[in-house]
């Protein structure tokens, strides 16, 4: 799947193509900001807020980084008028790791600024939350959230689970009091640097969420995001809080659009935060293949989708 997401031929096909466009709608808001924002509106009224992000992933030709960063900034200055969280999410590929590493941080900082500005006087978790790409950035991404915090501009990180070394930054993020969203990770490593297979994946998931939820995480003014699908998981996460006096509203969950709704709208109604991360923009293929590859349910629907003999309405420019 994630060579079929970086393929562009494959890319190129897909995208003009009106039936996978009726797919790409369930995981992806639209074609633009104010797309994103109407479907962000509505789960806001359901409860549930977002994490917003532009699409395109690995880019490497300077036009797309600039075109990145526009509509990062577009979106924030967009929100300054809205009532709800400025969460804005950027992989550093999208800003420039693969074309001109040395102008990455320039462009995050600008964007957290952005962020700053939109959230002011608002209340909310507004941050510029920093996703996590293959194990070779890891060091970067880290570096990148460090500088946002010591100039104190609102910075959180994504950690990834299938990766050994997650416990050890998790551990150096706790004690500086960061707000980390934690995944299993969309990347497969080697096994000296990496948890391979479900088992192992899902118990270090287990374990850096005992972490991130003990009474020492709440004494540094650390914020859990616990970001799956698994309801064991998030059911296991909800009743140690309990058990560490964490209150509702002092971590959150974050999800996907499009993926287990009905989970996000259940913790939701037991008064859990919620989050989904909300996608836009018109690079959207690469994003949701992978959507598609976490659940062979999907693969139906994609099989159904390319063959049907009706296309859906399309959503995406
Ligand atoms: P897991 O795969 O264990 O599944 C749990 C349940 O959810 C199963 O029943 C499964 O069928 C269902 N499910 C999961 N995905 C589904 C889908 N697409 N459609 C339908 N059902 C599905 N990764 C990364 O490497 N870097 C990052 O920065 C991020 N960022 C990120 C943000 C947020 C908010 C989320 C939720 C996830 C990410 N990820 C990520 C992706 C993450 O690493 C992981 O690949 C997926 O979340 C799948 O793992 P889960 O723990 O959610 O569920």
């Amino acid at each position: 799947m994630i060579a079929l997401a970086r393929s562009d031929r494959v890319k190129d096909f897909m995208q003009r193509n009106e039936r996978m466009k009726g797919l790409a709608r369930r995981f992806v808001a639209g074609g633009d900001a104010e797309a994103a924002i109407t479907v962000a509106c509505h789960r806001l009224a359901e409860g549930i807020r977002t994490s917003f992000f532009y699409l395109g992933e690995y880019v490497d030709r300077p036009e797309l980084v600039r075109e990145n960063v526009e509509q990062k900034l577009h979106i924030a200055r967009l929100l300054e008028t809205q009532e709800m969280d400025v969460h804005i999410s950027v992989d550093p590929t999208q800003i420039g790791l693969q074309t001109d590493r040395s102008e990455v941080a320039a462009r995050a900082l600008a964007i957290g600024r952005a962020i700053m500005t939109a959230s002011a006087g608002k209340p909310g978790l507004h941050c510029l939350m920093l996703d996590m790409e293959d194990a070779s950035v890891v060091d970067f991404t880290l570096a990148l959230h460090d500088e946002l915090r010591r100039l104190e501009l609102p910075g959180a990180i994504t950690l990834q689970a299938y990766l050994r070394r997650s416990e050890g930054d998790l551990a150096r993020l706790i004690a500086s009091g960061a707000k980390v969203r934690l995944v299993k990770g969309a990347f497969v490593g080697k096994r000296d640097i990496a948890f391979t297979n479900e088992v192992e994946i899902k118990a270090n998931y287990r374990r850096l969420v005992g972490m991130m939820l003990a009474p020492e995480a709440r004494a540094s003014g650390f914020y859990p995001i616990i970001a799956t699908h698994d309801d064991r998981i998030q059911a296991e996460a909800v009743a140690l809080a309990r058990e560490q006096g964490w209150p509702q509203g002092s971590y959150e969950f974050e999800m996907l659009l499009g993926v287990r709704s009905d989970v996000a709208q259940g913790l939701a109604r037991q008064g859990e935060r919620v989050r989904l991360y909300v996608p836009f923009g018109r690079d959207w293929w690469p994003y949701a293949v992978r959507r598609i590859g976490e659940n062979p349910a999907n693969g139906i629907l994609l099989a159904r989708s390319l063959f049907s003999a009706k296309a859906k309405q399309p959503a995406i420019p």
